[in-house]
């Protein structure tokens, strides 16, 4: 049966990957792909972007099941246009993505369901916006409404920095947001502490299926210093997700959700994610929504899949998810990213990448940004790479794809030292 995948990161790459290991998969196809797709013998890249014609793709082709990662053609309707057309597609609706695509809706949908979130108030004036930042106080955090590619959101520890992200995100949309019906808009939020997961459900508009627990690095440095990045590296599971905290996250924050978006009439279908920040007590308030598999979440956790994706996927476009039970390899798995030169705000393109590992069963480079030219590999985006391992402990994981990354060269390559830092520390 054949398999479309949308998307051409790390994220793909890891799910068109699994995809391709089932045996009732005929082929796979990465529309459009990256370097690493092309070069996986399992995986078609297919050089389409556009909706309309991947669909049409998609019946020509009697693709069996379309599973898309990232979140700008969800929010597009891809879903909507797929499924009108008689086909199996695996994601949420334009309307249930605005989960991820308007902070706005997110927000109002956990208040008007009781899901622990942070204080907040939704702005479109300016000099409001500026008021409630002098009457709040810094820390405190702004985010755009709208997707923003990772940079809508400035956490703001002086309240000038609140200020200024006010005036880029409602008068110069310098961040390049897409902003939603109504023009620009911002959420200020209350600043919350504590230690983030990533939380990634199967969704089939009434079941939920949980994946391994994940924990990203958004900060460029080491040590959680420099700028938000889309994720330097992750690793699962991650051990802030105590058998207590994935209780309550499925009690207060997953199952609410989707029974929630069931009673609203936008039924939630797909992968779904929420940002988690955990406090020392094991409280959990959700940070965000995602509409999809995470990037680089998805790395490690599928490298520690057992199950079928392609099964699970069926269950989940069939209204099954209730029926499966998902078998994990109980080693860790860890991801660094390796990144170009001038990320996150101006990547190089075009630096040859050489020496890249030999295929072995426990570790897997996934490619995000690169391609082929002249038989060569080249960078072509900001995350080039995810070097990921599997390893009996986050030790091991940590060192073998750190002595993998090693051996690989790009100019300008940038990585963080420190992934799995948080877990190391809490190992016994
Ligand atoms: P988001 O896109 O909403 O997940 O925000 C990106 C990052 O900003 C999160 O991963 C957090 O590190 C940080 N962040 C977002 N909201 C808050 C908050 N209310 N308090 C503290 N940090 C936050
Ligand atoms: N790694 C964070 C995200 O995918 O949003």
């Amino acid at each position: 049966m054949k398999v479309l995948v949308v998307g051409s990161g790390g994220r793909e790459h890891a799910l068109a990957w699994k995809l391709a290991q089932s045996p009732k998969v005929s082929s796979v196809h990465v529309a459009p792909g990256n370097g690493g797709t092309a070069l996986d013998a399992d995986l078609h890249n297919l050089p389409i972007t556009n909706i309309a014609q991947l669909r049409q793709w998609a019946i020509d082709h009697k693709v069996v099941l379309t599973v898309v990662g990232p979140e700008a053609p969800l929010a597009a309707g891809i879903v909507d246009d797929f499924r009108s057309h008689g086909l199996r597609v695996f994601g949420p609706t334009k309307a249930a993505a605005q989960l991820e695509s308007s902070k706005a809706f997110s927000k109002a949908f956990m208040k008007r369901h009781g899901i622990p979130t942070a204080a907040y108030e939704t702005f479109t004036d300016p000099a409001l916006a500026h008021a409630y930042v002098d009457r709040m106080g810094a820390p405190i955090v702004v985010k755009a409404d709208g997707l923003a590619a990772g940079k809508g959101v400035v956490v703001a520890l002086a309240a000038t920095d609140a200020h200024e992200a006010i005036d880029f995100m409602l008068l110069d949309n310098k961040l390049g947001v897409s902003h939603n019906e109504g023009g620009a808009r911002v959420v200020i939020e209350e600043f919350l502490q504590g230690e983030e997961a990533s939380f990634i459900v199967l969704c089939d508009g009434r079941h939920v299926a949980a994946l391994a627990t994940s924990q990203d690095h958004k900060r460029l440095l080491d040590d959680d210093l420099g700028p938000n990045t889309g994720g330097m590296g992750a690793y699962s599971p991650a051990p802030v997700v105590t058998p207590d905290v994935h209780a309550r996250a499925m009690r207060e924050v997953l199952l609410p959700t989707i029974r929630g978006m069931e009673k609203d009439g936008i039924p939630y279908t797909g992968f779904l994610y929420a940002g988690l920040m955990i406090d020392g007590q094991g409280h959990i308030k959700t940070l965000e929504f995602n509409c999809r598999m995470g990037d680089p979440e998805t790395q490690p956790i599928m490298m520690r899949l057992k199950s079928d994706l392609f099964d699970l996927l069926m269950a989940a476009t069939s209204g099954g998810l209730d029926q499966v039970e998902l078998q994990w390899d109980r080693r860790i798995a860890l991801g660094v990213v390796l990144a170009a030169a001038g990320y996150p705000l101006n990547p190089r393109k075009g630096d040859a990448i050489t020496g890249l590992p030999a295929a072995a069963p426990d570790a897997m480079v996934f490619h995000a940004g690169t391609a082929q030219a002249d038989d060569r590999l080249v960078t072509s985006g900001g995350r080039v790479l995810c070097v990921t391992a599997l390893a009996d402990s986050v030790k091991t994981a940590q060192q073998r794809a750190y002595d993998l990354v090693g051996g690989i060269h790009f100019d300008g390559a940038q990585w963080r030292r420190d992934i799995g830092h948080r877990a190391i520390r809490s190992a016994p």
